[in-house]
């Protein structure tokens, strides 16, 4: 019997379930071009809305797994372990984390994403760097990662490529937040990398996937259950994304910040340290690596290491080395926007929450994301915090500073932003 793809659609349309045949049928002839993107589309609306099982999860992760290439580092010591993050605004731990593997003496082969929905993508930010290259032979990644110790690389034709095109489809069809599809779209990607551990960072909050904990909770449970039946040793880590990490949200911008936090540097406004939370979260993430890479013997002493690596300077040297690895030109900088504005408060009183989701939206409407699968990025887009949650704030206080290449773009993005913050008397909140 052939397999029909509008009959699939039409399956999971009624709400049944796939069986591992049909799955591999589709993503298979997907992956390599037999089934055009409408129709893949039609079918992530009908699984975004009436689920998929586990045991579908599994097979589409297995699916999407061996579209390509499978790595393997057996003869690494210690194995090769990674991270990887369910998604956030400003969320820019990877930049840090690999090259700080690294200069522990592990290894870190990361295979990482564009942006997708609200949330930034680490591929986007290191594109940020003049000439680096996130595809390359997947021979050149492997001799990168035994070499330096760490490269970061994209889904490609050769690797992962279901999750390459998924993703992108994902990204403009508003079928983003499915724990199922996020689930296999992540374990397909850490799988294929030959990784002995992995790292969760699961994110809840308003500019996270998942909005609420216990939905977090079911999805790092997921996560786990396929790491399991890889053999990979995975660690979750729920943390919080109720408003933007640290301070700069944006491709070049957020390289920005992890290049001064590997050279020491803080910024402070109104006593407020606004890299504090991008350090602290990098530090326990670290932590957890350099356990599994056994190279630590408990988190707290991995952070200790990590901590000292970042105050050496040895995480900046081996993200530098990796930035020349990867096809950075020589004493490469990074782009500036030629438009800057502040957005102020309108009002006094205390910061009591942000929906980070519209942060991230206002930023693709700057041009730091896409409304389309072809759109061209500007890297330079995007805001400074300038406040976090709990601050007092006073009438036109700017609470962030807005940056990008076409300031035409900023009235419309400001009206977005009126959305975001809400400021008042906590006491009154919380008696209305
Ligand atoms: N990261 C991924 O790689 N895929 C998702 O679906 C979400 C986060």
């Amino acid at each position: 019997m052939d397999f029909l793809p509008a009959e699939f659609i039409a399956n999971k349309r009624q709400g049944k379930t796939h069986t591992q045949i049909e799955i591999k049928s589709f993503i298979g002839q997907f992956a390599t071009g037999k089934i055009p993107d409408y129709q893949v589309a039609a079918w992530l609306m009908a699984a975004y809305l009436n689920g998929l099982s586990s045991d579908e999860t599994l097979w589409i992760t297995e699916s999407m797994l061996h579209s390509g290439e499978v790595l393997s580092f057996g003869d690494l010591d210690p194995a090769p372990v990674d991270k990887h993050s369910t998604g956030g605004v400003g969320d820019k731990t990877s930049l840090i984390l690999a090259p700080l593997l690294a200069a522990a003496g592990g290894y870190t082969p990361m295979m990482a994403g564009r942006g997708l929905g609200h949330t930034g993508g680490t591929l986007d930010k290191l594109e940020a760097i003049p000439g680096f290259k996130v595809q390359m032979e997947l021979e050149q990644f492997k001799s990168i990662v035994r070499k330096v110790g760490a490269a970061i690389i994209g889904q490609s034709r050769s690797i992962c490529p279901a999750d390459l095109k998924l993703y992108a489809l994902r990204d403009v069809t508003a079928t983003v937040d499915s724990i199922p599809l996020i689930c296999a779209s992540i374990m397909s990607k850490k799988i294929a990398e030959g990784i002995g551990g992995l790292v969760l960072d699961v994110k809840f909050g308003s500019g996270a996937f998942m909005k609420t904990k216990a939905k977090a909770q079911d999805l790092a449970q997921q996560l786990v259950y396929i790491g399991q039946k890889y053999g990979i040793n995975t660690v979750t880590l729920l943390t919080d994304m109720n408003q933007p990490l640290g301070s700069y949200v944006g491709n070049a911008l957020e390289v920005k910040e992890c290049m001064d936090i590997m050279s020491n540097i803080k910024m402070v406004e109104n006593g407020v340290e606004l890299y504090a939370d991008t350090l602290d979260l990098t530090l326990e993430l670290a932590g957890n690596m350099l356990v599994l890479s056994k190279i630590c013997p408990s988190v707290e002493e991995g952070k200790k290491v990590g901590r000292k690596l970042l105050e050496s300077g040895k995480v900046m040297e081996k993200f530098m080395e990796m930035t020349y690895a990867q096809g950075a030109v020589t004493k490469w900088q990074l782009p500036e926007a030629k438009c800057k504005e502040e957005y102020l408060s309108p009002v006094e009183g205390q910061l009591l929450t942000m929906d980070c989701e519209q942060i991230g939206l206002a930023g693709i409407e700057l041009g730091a994301g896409r409304k389309k699968i072809e759109d061209k990025i500007d890297p330079t887009a995007g805001f400074c915090m300038k406040v976090k949650l709990g601050q007092k704030v006073q009438k036109g206080q700017p609470l962030m500073q807005i940056y990008g290449n076409r300031s035409d773009l900023f009235p419309q993005v400001k009206k977005r932003l009126d959305n975001v913050f809400k400021i008042g008397n906590p006491l009154r909140v919380a008696n209305e």
